[in-house]
């Protein structure tokens, strides 16, 4: 494996050479969704053009190749979350398709009174799943307040802990304020009052090593398309035991071991929860994704990424009228601002026509904005192949903006 080099990574990434609005691409909405090396492009036209057939289905030569292949990915993801056996990975179209399997599977094992702990920084799928499960089975949903430097007020975790917590859903980096949180604090403390916990990883596996093992989470759930994969794709890790007890989230083929018309008997994991033809391509993008990044020295990517977090938050702070939202001291490169009264609309807007790309609006996470009286923000969300340059091209863009609009 090579060291990390910028330089030589924006090359395997064709977009990056693309212009927009006549000028160069600055792509800094990595947070919403990332771009895609040439491998990962490759490795989907491969499949179509020679590989293509279902899996876990036919005796005939692709759909046994199709099966290896599919089943070697699974291994290479286990591998890459250091699970302890690849039938602890579930193939999901996403993050929020993820966390819905957990909210319909694990919780019909709730009962009425029963509590789930999420936090004041969640993405809205993070929270309308559980919104919803309480409506069906009567239970109670409590949040982790987040105190205004954009971290979590963790001296209230042991009050909002009880025996009657069954579930901690929290994410591991916020998407809006790019708190990395203290998850393995809040892991122990919840599984002393007995709870399981999920991580929300959406934001996290591109950016820093995760390793579910020495996080002891109980499930994990993540998307492919941030973390340099193709849309449509994700990941939910869960801890084979419990996993084994649990019924499964959706019924049809695959996921059964025997079927008559008056019962069913379910197949072993993981086939259990993924019902249906997968997103074969998919998962074999998404593997190929990982390779690539444990091939650009990843642990250098991080760096790379965590300075240039540093460079941007540091550069942005001459600007006049400038208010960060989320402050917190271990942060990943997303940097949430707004301008003094500029909405944040007119600001991307602009930035567009500069051809940067940025997110504004709520992030999904109105109640965020809520507690900070905001209608949302502007947000550059960094990726390894972004560059000391582009942030400089981005603040003196956002500094012309800024004087068009005022
Ligand atoms: C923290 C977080 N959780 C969940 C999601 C949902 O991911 P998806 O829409 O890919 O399912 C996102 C997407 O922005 C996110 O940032």
């Amino acid at each position: 494996m090579k060291s990390f080099d910028v330089v030589q990574v924006r090359k395997d990434f064709p977009i990056l050479q693309e212009k927009v609005n006549g000028k160069p691409l600055i792509y800094f909405d990595n947070g919403a969704s990332s771009q895609k090396p040439q491998r990962v492009i490759d490795r989907v036209s491969a499949y179509y053009e020679h590989e293509h057939s279902n899996v876990h289905r036919g005796v005939h030569f692709l759909s046994n190749q199709a099966t290896l292949a599919y089943e070697a990915a699974r291994a290479r993801i286990a591998a890459f979350l250091n699970a302890s056996s690849p039938q602890e990975i579930i193939f999901t179209k996403g993050t929020t398709d993820a966390i819905n399997t957990v909210a319909f599977s694990f919780g019909e094992t709730m009962h009425p009174g029963d509590e789930i702990l999420i936090t004041g920084m969640e993405h809205h799928s993070n929270i309308v799943p559980w919104q919803m499960l309480c409506e069906r089975r009567g239970c109670i949903l409590k949040v982790l307040p987040v105190l205004e430097n954009g971290t979590l007020d963790i001296s209230k975790l042991d009050h909002l802990l009880s025996e009657k917590t069954k579930l901690v859903s929290v994410v591991h980096v916020s998407n809006s304020l790019g708190t990395v949180n203290p998850v393995k604090e809040i892991i122990v403390k919840a599984h002393g009052m007995g709870a399981k916990v999920l991580l929300d990883a959406a934001q996290s596996v591109q950016h820093l090593p995760v390793d579910v093992q020495n996080l002891d989470c109980d499930f994990l759930a993540f998307g492919g398309h941030k973390i340099f994969a193709p849309t449509g794709i994700g990941v939910l890790y869960g801890k084979k035991e419990l996993m084994e007890s649990l019924p499964p989230y959706q019924g049809g083929g695959d996921m059964i071991e025997h079927v008559t018309f008056e019962k069913t008997t379910y197949n072993t994991l993981p086939l259990k929860f993924e019902a249906g033809t997968p997103n074969i391509c998919g998962v074999l993008a998404l593997a190929e994704a990982i390779d690539y990044l444990s091939s650009i020295d990843p642990l250098g990517a991080f760096r790379h990424e965590k300075e240039l977090g540093s460079y941007l938050r540091d550069s942005m702070r001459e600007i006049p009228k400038i208010r960060f939202i989320g402050e917190a001291p271990d942060t990943c490169s997303t940097l949430s601002f707004l301008i003094g009264d500029l909405h944040p609309f007119d600001v991307g807007t602009l930035l567009d026509q500069q051809g940067i790309a940025v997110r504004t609006g709520h992030h999904c996470t109105q109640p965020l904005m809520e507690q900070f009286k905001i209608p949302g923000t502007v947000r550059a969300s960094l990726a390894f192949y972004n560059t000391r340059e582009e942030i400089d091209e981005f603040v003196k863009a956002l500094q012309r903006s800024i004087q068009i609009l005022s």
